[in-house]
């Protein structure tokens, strides 16, 4: 059977190589499009054997020079997503907003059998966040522009390549105390990467169309649980602080100055609202694709670099004390 040809954007990130290896062992062959090929052509290319991915570089803004690509895809997938605001350009509305939409049309146009999009779980709750405004908007322009397409909401997504796990250790390592915002009570759903990228390839293969999915991991955890958990892991103990609302809204504003913000007022008004699945919508779980993978588990995997003794403090480095 002729391998289908799938065309990612986003797909350099954390859930774009997890798929891409998932997709070429299937064999689809991917082309991915990046902003930047000197830079993340080797993460891009190391993902798969070479015949199954091509490279393109390209402005996501550049719709005359994206277009070209649409003439031999058959799926779509849009895994393009920011978490703060940047200059020049790089806002939420672009982003989340105007860029789905542009890539919808195209699909329409060319007559693409499949476009999948990754948005964010409980983004109609949180009505006073920019962040879930955009992804909302960017959904609305989707099913106008393209009605068979498939949007994803995921909850928080983890795994060693990930922004979250890694860098909340990052600071629980650095920090001798730590601030838990609504007193640690906002509930998530965290959900591995490859059960993510597992439900996309179940998507894909059985066909599936112009749905909306919430994709979640096997356990409901708060905010405070999921740190007490990465703080077992990790072997310490740190101070766990209530942190009133109106000293983290001043805290985020000062961290708004620096490049790579660890949190912004925005991700403060998100935090607000439990990331859990909303029964409004089908989940991963009601499609036949639950997800296996368990927080403690997984995280234990990769946990041991935050670890007194890094990889010396693995079971493998206990038991054999002749290494
Ligand atoms: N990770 C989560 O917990 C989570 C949860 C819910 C929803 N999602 C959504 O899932 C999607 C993929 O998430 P991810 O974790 O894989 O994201 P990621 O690791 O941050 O990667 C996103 C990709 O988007 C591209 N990108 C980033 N900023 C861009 C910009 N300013 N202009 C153009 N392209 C840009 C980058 O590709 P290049 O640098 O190669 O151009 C990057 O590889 C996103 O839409 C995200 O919102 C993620």
């Amino acid at each position: 059977m002729k391998a289908k040809n799938c065309l990612i954007f986003g797909g350099s990130g954390q859930i774009g190589t997890h798929l891409i290896r998932k997709l070429a062992k299937n064999n689809y062959r991917v082309t991915v499009v990046t902003r930047n090929l000197h830079q993340k052509s080797y993460k891009i290319k190391t993902q798969a054997n070479a015949g199954f991915i091509d490279i393109f570089e390209a402005k996501i803004t550049d719709e005359l020079k994206i277009r070209s690509l649409f003439e031999n895809t058959d799926i779509c997938i849009n895994l393009v997503g920011i978490l703060y605001e940047k200059k020049k350009g790089n806002t939420f509305k672009n982003i989340h907003s105007i860029f789905p939409s542009i890539l919808a049309k195209l699909c329409k146009e060319y007559n693409i059998k499949q476009f999948i999009h990754l948005s964010a779980l409980g983004i109609n709750e949180a009505v006073d966040s920019n962040y879930a405004k955009s992804k909302l908007d960017g959904e609305t322009n989707i099913l106008k522009n393209f009605p068979l397409a498939t949007i994803l909401r995921p909850s928080i997504v983890y795994s060693v390549d990930d922004n979250f796990t890694t860098n909340l250790m990052s600071l629980l390592n650095n920090l001798p105390v730590f601030p838990l915002y609504y007193f640690g009570k906002t509930k998530f759903m965290p959900i591995h990467c490859s059960d993510l990228t597992d439900i996309i390839y179940h998507i894909i293969s059985k066909n599936i169309h112009s749905s909306i999915f919430e994709c979640v991991g096997p356990e409901k955890l708060s905010f405070k649980e999921i740190i007490e958990k990465l703080l077992k892991l990790m072997g310490k103990k740190r101070v766990l602080i209530p942190f009133p609302i109106f000293l983290a809204n001043i805290s985020a504003k000062l961290f708004e100055l620096l490049p790579n913000p660890p949190l912004t007022q925005d991700q403060l008004r998100l935090l607000k609202y439990d990331n859990v699945n909303t029964k409004k919508y089908k989940t991963n779980n009601e499609i036949g694709v639950p997800s296996k993978k368990y927080f403690d588990d997984e995280v234990k995997k990769y946990c041991y670099m935050w670890r007194t003794g890094g990889q010396y403090s693995t079971e493998k480095y206990q038991t054999n004390k002749n290494v």
